[in-house]
């Protein structure tokens, strides 16, 4: 609106200059979710996204730092990075994420030079006050809290928790799926992996107060979503460092192999699943009919959990258990804090008590010290379990792990070696667990259009150019999906976090629909929609 009186020109406010922001999100869920806290933050002040990080002129990138080629990603962007700020000298780069770690920030200056301004995970709460965004109204965040564990300067961000409750009640998570919600419970990791990263970068473990995240759940089944994650580097320890509560007092420790965790009165996962499943409709159906959670450390796997996942008809029947090795010794120098028996003893509990669960894992590759002999007891282990899906990787030493004091002996080319072995050995497997699958009807959450609408044809067409891995079936297209008139090619997950690929509607995107698996492929199955 433009002032009648010309002198008023000059108490009219400026228009904030407000950046286009970009985040760029490298790594795990957990660093999704937490851009999709920070971009939701963004939006909040008033800044528009950007459709690419070229069109924006602030870029915020939120590192991973699990293995050195996650970090060279980001390095060799640089260059880019840099030639875009000569071009906008008002263009802004933060760089967040588990690449920033206290003890190496002098360092960070150096690899990252385009950056502006790096925050820790547990100060990405900050990032508005830090850029100069805040509002005079907005509450101001928690700066600068740094703490040091042992010799480790790491922020213990307490306020993490209550900047997210914050964050929640303001609406202001920007979710970046409709269907799909991610929803963190525990902050930080306490395991004594020695090879990872993890707990350098995120700090010790810190649960998110029970009812906020009961709340959060609350919240997000209100707006629709169907399913949602439970997050968390180890979800199997949430509760144990909060405080005892007689509502809680029917839980008791139980121990596993090695340390004693106290989580005698004190909420558990376990405990979190049953009150999320809890929240149904007004016809008794849980308001989330798909309740998920990532990721569990096999030492404190408990059977209480175990009891929840068979009786809590939300949730999901798969399982991601990190096994990391099929030998003791390697598993004993990884630090992992279990046997190879204890993982089997836990593993056919949870078959016996949920059958039909899906199970996938993560394997390191060419750890120090790792023999021939031991390399083949993994894929032996492999074998012996027979899981759905494998995530494996090449052994890459971290500056500042325990594990750089074993030598990093195995050859590059060896782990490649090992690497390549490892998924020739599991792609049958993985192709054997998905037939099984065949002739079976399977709910299946459609999250995703994998192909425009096909309307112009009157007859029924095979869709598209291009094709997966698991293109299969009769010279068919992108997933042998054979999409009719008006039809669409879509896919979605089955409760056990198989990838189905089916033609359909497009609204259909965010429904339940039961298919009948007609194919398998190592990698995922196709079917057809009944009913
Ligand atoms: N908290 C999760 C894992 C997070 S990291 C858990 O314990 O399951 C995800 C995976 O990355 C790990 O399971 C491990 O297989 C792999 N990883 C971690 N550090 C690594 C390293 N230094 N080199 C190669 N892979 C690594
Ligand atoms: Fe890393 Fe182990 Fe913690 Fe997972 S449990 S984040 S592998 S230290
Ligand atoms: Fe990477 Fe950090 Fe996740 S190191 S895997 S982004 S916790």
């Amino acid at each position: 609106m433009a002032p009648d009186d010309g002198r008023l020109h000059e108490f009219r406010p400026e228009p904030r200059a407000l950046p286009h922001f970009f985040v760029w999100t490298l790594g795990c869920q957990m660093n999704r979710s937490d851009s999709e806290e920070m971009a939701g933050r963004l939006l909040q002040a008033g800044a528009a996204e950007a459709p690419t990080m070229d069109d924006a002129d602030l870029v915020v990138i939120n590192t991973c730092a699990i293995r050195e080629l996650a970090e060279t990603k980001v390095i060799g962007r640089q260059g880019h990075l840099q030639r875009m700020k000569d071009a906008n000298p008002s263009m802004r780069v933060v760089l967040t994420g588990c690449a920033v770690r206290e003890r190496d920030r002098d360092g960070l200056e150096r690899r990252y030079p385009a950056v502006d301004l790096f925050l820790r995970p547990d100060e990405e709460p900050e990032l508005l006050d830090r850029l100069g965004l805040a509002s005079a109204q907005a509450p101001v965040g928690v700066i600068g809290a740094t703490t040091v564990v042992g010799r480790t300067v790491v922020g213990v961000a307490d306020h993490l928790a209550m900047t997210r409750a914050a964050a929640v009640a303001a609406g202001s998570v920007r979710r970046s799926s409709s269907v799909s919600a991610w929803l963190p419970i525990i902050y930080g990791c306490d395991k004594t992996c020695t090879y990872c990263i993890v707990p350098f970068s995120r700090g010790p473990e810190r649960s998110r107060p029970f009812d906020e995240i009961v709340d959060e759940a609350r919240a997000i089944s209100a707006q629709g979503f169907r399913e949602v994650t439970l997050l968390g580097q180890n979800v199997n320890s949430y509760g144990h460092d909060l405080a005892a509560d007689t509502r809680f007092g029917h839980i008791r420790t139980e121990r596993w192999a090695g340390r004693r965790l106290d989580l005698g009165s004190k909420p558990d996962l376990a405990e979190l699943i049953r009150a999320i499943d809890g929240i149904r409709t007004a016809d008794g159906a849980p308001a989330i009919p798909r309740l998920r959670f990532i990721t569990s450390h096999p030492w404190d796997l408990s059977d209480r959990l175990i009891e929840a996942m068979a009786e809590c008809p939300s949730l999901c029947e798969s399982l991601h258990l990190p096994v990391q090795s099929g030998d003791d010794d390697v598993l004993r120098r990884m630090g992992r804090q279990y046997s190879t028996e204890h993982y089997l003893e836990r593993l056919e509990s949870i078959r016996a008590a949920v059958p039909d669960i899906t199970v996938s894992t993560d394997v390191i590759v060419g750890f120090c010290g790792e023999t021939e002999a031991q390399f083949e007891r993994t894929l032996a282990f492999l074998e012996t379990v027979g899981y759905d899906q494998v995530f494996s990787a090449a052994y890459s030493e971290r500056p500042g792990t325990p594990a750089t004091h074993l030598a990093d002996d195995v050859p590059t080319a060896e782990k490649r070696r090992r690497l390549n072995t490892l998924l020739a050995m599991q792609e049958p497997i993985g192709l054997e667990r998905n037939r099984a699958w065949l002739g079976r009807e399977v709910e299946v959450l459609v999250d995703l259009v994998t192909r425009k609408r096909s309307h112009e044809h009157d007859e029924p067409s095979v869709a598209g150019e291009g094709s997966g891995p698991d293109a299969g079936g009769e010279g068919s297209g992108p997933h042998g999906v054979r999409t009719g008139p008006g039809q669409v090619a879509l896919s979605g997950r089955t409760r056990g976090n198989k990838l189905v690929h089916l033609a359909g509607d497009a609204d259909w995107v965010g429904s339940l629909v039961t298919v009948r698996i007609e194919h398998a492929g190592p990698y995922a199955l196709r079917g057809t929609p009944v009913g």
